[in-house]
This record gives C-alpha cells, sequence and structure tokens, in this order.
C-alpha cells in the first residue's frame, strides 16, 4: 500500500500534534501488518528509516523546523516515541527480537560492582565513653542513665546549689523557655553536668552503690579548639560505710593508669564543687613528654583532666528525704565527673574538639 504524503504542519498545540503523529502511527502499523517477505520488509525499512528518503527523516526535517520553539520539545518527545514504535515493528518483521537501541534503553548491566558499602565503626566518642565505663565495669560499677532535660532540682538545687548560689553562674545554663509559671526547682533546663544522675540513682536505691553514669551534657559555652557546648561526661558516684578519700585516690589513679598506660601518676589539687567536701581536681603526669615539661602541659609536666571529691552530707541529706539510709553519720561515698572529649582527644591526639562532630569520612574512617 503507498502512504499519503507527508502533510504540512499548521498548528502545533498538543492536540493538533497528538492527532498528526497518531496517523502516522496508524500508517506505519497498517503498513507493517502486512510485510510477509524480505523484500517487503527493506522496503518498509526505508520508506520509515531511510536517512535521506525516509518519512521519519522527512518529518523531522519539515516538522521540527516549521515548529515554533515552545513547540519544538512536545513534537521531539512525539517523534521519538514514534520511531520506536516503527523500530519496534521493523524488528517483529525481521524476526529479530528488539532493536539495539530499545534494548539500550533498558539495559541492566549485571556486570557492574554494587554499590559498595562502608563497613561502620564505633564513633571515637562512644569508643572513648565505652573504654571509661568498661574501666570502672571491672571494679564492679555498674551503668546507670538519666534525662538530658532536667529540672532545676536535680541539676542543682540537690547538687547543693542553692537557689541564686554564685556557682550556678560557673555552670553556663541552657535553660527551657516558658517555664514561668512553674516552681524554681521544676523549672527544666538542659543538664549542665551528669551530676544529677546521682542524686536521681540514691533515691532509687539504698547504699551500698557503685555506678557510672556516661552521658551528653550541655552548657552555654563559645565553641573553639577545645569547648563545645554540647559535650559527653562519666560520671562516678561510690557509696558505702567506711569509704575514704584513700578509696577515691585509689579508684581514680588505678582508671587513670588503665585509661593511659601504667606508666602515668595522679595527683589531687584541692578544687570546689558545691556537692563535694573536700574537693579535688585530678591531674596526670603529661603523657606526651612523660612529665618533663612540654608545649601540651605548659612546661608543668602535668595535664589536669576531671573533678572529684568526697560526697557532702548536704547531697545525702537530700538523697535521706526519699532513702532515710543515706545518714551521713552511717555512710560515706565519693564522686567524679569526667569530659570524654577531652579524654578521647589525649588518647588519639586530636587537636580539634570540632572533628568529633563533622561527620568527616576522613576524620571517621581513622577509627575503623
Ligand atoms: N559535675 C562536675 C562538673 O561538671 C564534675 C564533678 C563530678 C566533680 C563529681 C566532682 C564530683 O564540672
Amino acid at each position: 500500500m503507498t502512504n499519503q504524503p507527508i502533510p504540512d504542519l499548521t498548528a502545533f498545540d498538543e492536540a493538533a500534534l497528538d492527532k498528526a503523529f497518531a496517523q502516522l502511527e496508524q500508517e506505519a502499523r497498517q503498513a507493517a501488518s502486512g510485510l510477509n517477505d524480505e523484500a517487503a520488509v527493506e522496503a518498509f525499512r526505508l520508506e520509515w528509516l531511510g536517512r535521506k528518503q525516509g518519512r521519519l527523516n522527512e518529518v523531522s526535517g519539515r516538522w521540527l523546523k516549521a515548529a515554533p520553539v515552545e513547540a519544538k520539545k512536545a513534537l521531539g518527545v512525539r517523534f521519538n516515541s514514534l520511531k520506536a514504535v516503527v523500530e519496534a515493528l521493523l524488528d517483529a518483521a525481521l524476526g529479530s527480537g528488539p532493536s539495539d537501541a530499545s534494548l539500550k534503553a533498558e539495559a541492566l548491566d549485571i556486570t557492574l560492582p554494587g554499590t559498595q558499602r562502608l563497613v561502620g565503626a564505633e564513633h571515637p566518642i562512644t569508643r572513648t565513653l565505652n573504654e571509661i565505663v568498661s574501666v570502672f565495669a571491672a571494679l564492679g560499677y555498674s551503668v546507670g542513665v538519666g534525662p538530658e532535660v532536667e529540672t532545676d532540682f536535680y541539676n542543682f538545687e540537690s547538687m547543693n546549689f542553692p537557689p541564686g548560689h554564685p556557682a550556678r553562674d560557673t555552670q553556663d545554663t541552657l535553660v527551657v523557655a516558658n517555664q514561668e509559671r512553674r516552681s524554681q526547682r521544676d523549672r527544666l533546663l538542659l543538664r549542665t553536668h551528669t551530676s544529677p544522675v546521682q542524686m536521681r540513682t540514691m533515691e532509687q536505691q539504698p547504699p551500698p552503690v557503685r555506678i557510672v553514669i556516661p552521658g551528653k551534657v550541655h552548657r552555654n559555652d563559645a565553641a573553639d579548639a577545645t569547648h563545645s557546648p554540647i559535650f559527653h561526661q562519666v560520671e562516678g558516684l561510690c557509696v558505702d560505710t567506711n569509704i575514704t578519700f584513700s578509696d577515691l585516690k585509689g579508684t581514680l589513679d588505678h582508671a587513670m593508669k588503665a585509661l593511659f598506660g601504667s606508666a602515668v601518676k595522679t595527683r589531687f589539687f584541692p578544687s570546689f564543687f558545691p556537692f563535694t567536701e573536700p574537693s579535688a581536681d585530678v591531674q596526670i603526669s603529661c603523657i606526651y613528654c612523660g612529665g618533663k615539661g612540654c608545649r601540651k602541659c605548659k612546661q608543668s609536666g602535668w595535664i589536669e583532666l576531671l573533678g572529684c571529691g568526697m560526697v557532702d552530707p548536704a547531697v545525702f541529706a537530700f538523697a535521706a528525704e526519699k532513702q532515710p539510709a543515706y545518714d551521713p553519720k552511717e555512710i560515706s561515698g565519693f564522686a567524679f565527673g569526667m569530659g570524654v572529649e577531652r579524654i578521647a582527644m589525649m588518647k588519639y591526639g586530636i587537636s580539634e574538639i570540632g572533628s568529633f562532630y563533622s561527620g568527616d569520612m576522613r576524620f571517621l574512617g581513622q577509627f575503623v
């Protein structure tokens, strides 16, 4: 059968294009349906797909050229699908399956390598935190947790920071907004230390207590190379009969040797925390120079690492409101708190605290 000559297109709106292409497709299908020998197939191919005189070539030459710019895309889309139809008709007539072009469009190369997923690794903060916890677990300590959004009572008052006490100012507290209608003790804040979990633990259980409390804390601190407004601490609390300052010293000396190596020495300096009396800052001999004096330890040979002290009787008095066995005449205890980031930075020689939080795989990949 002979095809109609390709007409000129006068309208280029979607409906006109649909109609014109549908007409051509119908002609192609009709032509393809009567192909019963090789010569006829070849004639069909030349008629539709021939490079110079083929109908599709003519369509692209005349219609596409005449089309206004805004119609070119719609026309091109229809042209491509008509071409795919004609090619499929030819393939079917040749009995050779789909054309290279249509195969390519659907191809799934099963020889391509799969998506490689990196093996995960513990974050250096988590790793350090777990390491600290396991040093104390080996001494018989259990592990506790508490809320990050804490009340004024647990974070401050029960830790012997009375309302209005100047020591509260040293904690740079981030408070939750719109708490005015609550009493001071119920007002919410982001805990500034893990110490409130000391009180939560004692309220839950009578002595003896040996517990470590790892967790996230928040302070309204400007970030710099060694400070972050969000960081981690591990708290420790030991309460029993006859717990003395020597128990505290022995425990922390052992823990520092377990964390930094048996050559490390510790020394205790008087300090102040409202919830311990006496209080101390613990220094370890400089792990970089072995105590000779270097830039890292400011030539002193010592590095300050954590706070500690004997639990203040005023703290036991708060605990005794719920658990009368916390009678400071009968029991005693010590507590300590250390910064996880600081310990991790020392252990791994990291100089920027921000490296922990940036999520940069070049940094994290070193801990696999
Ligand atoms: N809570 C103290 C701080 O964040 C650390 C500390 C814990 C000190 C326990 C003594 C005892 O600075």
